[in-house]
């Protein structure tokens, strides 16, 4: 069934875009550089410098990041590594790849790792921690380093679903060891195809994660290291570029959406809305709302021609790859109850009330 209000519709935002992006399309057909070259060079350097991290290290995708990530913070296998019950695969996939263990913890009423309960899954295995800032809102930061610092443990970010927010100025990405990015089509930042990145303040850590994405060399034909193929397309860092040019201001117009969604929505108080949207560490990535009888009113919407999704349907844990018994009632309870509803630039502020109207007819029907 086509909906009359997608849940996300990409195409929009590139009819927009379009003269820009066919005309870098253009321009790197004529270079002929299809992998590395000043393309990507360049997207690293504004990405650096917009976000003030030492290193901006672009590779393929966001999983492939983090699995760079933990490999050059030194996690071997049979390490632990604290992440999330609640998260895309990707997060526990990276550090089971890795040859490593993950212990899972529970998460707070905003789908963040419980910093209350991070002692409960430290033990002497532990090598490191994959915050994950979920939805596009930042863990506090603060408070987790001030517990993995005196203890020596690493920190990988799971930033990929959060470019472009910032706690106390530095952004999410920038506190940990190494933070990561993902630039999936559907993210703020959104290539035309595949891409991620990795940012450090740390020298060393960028050399190695520079070797790792390839194949170990620092100039042709020389292997220090065994790496993999992991670089991002040049094309695609031409696309960043033209988007990253528009991204302050489509920040602008998300928030100025998520600002119509909460001062609609606050009026149903069977619906909890998602706290901080509008504060500097919450890059609106998602709306994201808990209520009871989420399927019904998912349901509801789509009979109105309104999309939505569900992040995420299933807790990592009891996940096939993961299969842990433990018990994780908030992951559990979000899981059950979370319902994103469509937020992205392009949407009218019309399109928005019409979410708002079905959203709230739904509870007022009882
Ligand atoms: C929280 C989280 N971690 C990791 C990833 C992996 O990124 P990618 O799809 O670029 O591999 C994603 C993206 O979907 C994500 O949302």
């Amino acid at each position: 069934m086509s909906l009359r209000i997608p849940f996300l519709e990409l195409d929009r935002m590139h009819q927009s875009l379009r003269i820009e992006l066919e005309a870098k399309f253009s321009d790197v057909l004529q270079t002929g550089i299809f992998s590395g070259g000043n393309e990507v060079d360049d997207f690293a350097h504004a990405v650096g410098r917009l976000l003030g991290v030492g290193h901006a290290i672009p590779c393929s995708n966001g999983t492939d990041a983090l699995e760079m990530a933990l490999k050059v913070v030194g996690v071997q296998p049979g390490d632990e590594v604290i992440v999330p019950a609640l998260s895309w695969v990707s997060t526990a996939e990276a550090v089971v790849n890795m040859g490593a263990v993950p212990t899972f913890l529970d998460v707070d009423q905003n789908g963040l790792l419980d910093l209350n309960r991070l002692h409960e899954g430290i033990s002497k295995r532990t090598k490191a921690l994959v915050p994950v800032h979920l939805y596009g809102k930042m863990v506090d930061m603060q408070a987790l380093t001030a517990v993995s610092r005196p203890l020596g443990l690493k920190v990988v970010e799971d930033a990929a679903q959060a470019f472009g927010s910032y706690q106390g100025g530095i952004p999410a990405g920038g506190w940990g060891d190494v933070g990561c990015y993902s630039f999936y089509p559907t993210k703020n930042l959104g290539a035309l195809g595949e891409g991620g990145m990795m940012v450090t303040g740390d020298a060393s850590l960028a050399n190695h994660l520079s070797l790792l994405l390839n194949h170990g060399q620092p100039e042709k034909d020389v292997h220090l290291i065994s790496g993999r193929n992991a670089k991002m397309d040049s094309l695609q860092a031409a696309f960043l570029q033209v988007k990253l040019n528009h991204f302050e201001s489509m920040q602008q117009r998300r928030k100025a959406l998520a600002r119509i969604y909460l001062d609609r929505l606050k009026v149903q108080p069977l619906i909890r809305l998602p706290e901080g949207m509008l504060n500097a560490d919450h890059n609106a990535h998602l709306f994201t709302i808990h209520c009871p009888k989420r399927n019904y009113l998912k349901a509801h919407l789509e009979d109105r021609g309104i999309g939505s999704a569900i992040h995420y349907p299933e807790i990592l844990p009891n996940l096939p790859p993961f299969s842990d018994a433990g018990n994780y009632p908030m992951a559990s309870y979000i899981s059950q109850s979370t319902l994103s509803l469509p937020l992205h630039p392009y949407l009218t502020e019309e399109e928005v009330h019409t979410v708002c109207d079905a959203v709230l007819d739904f509870f007022a029907r009882g």
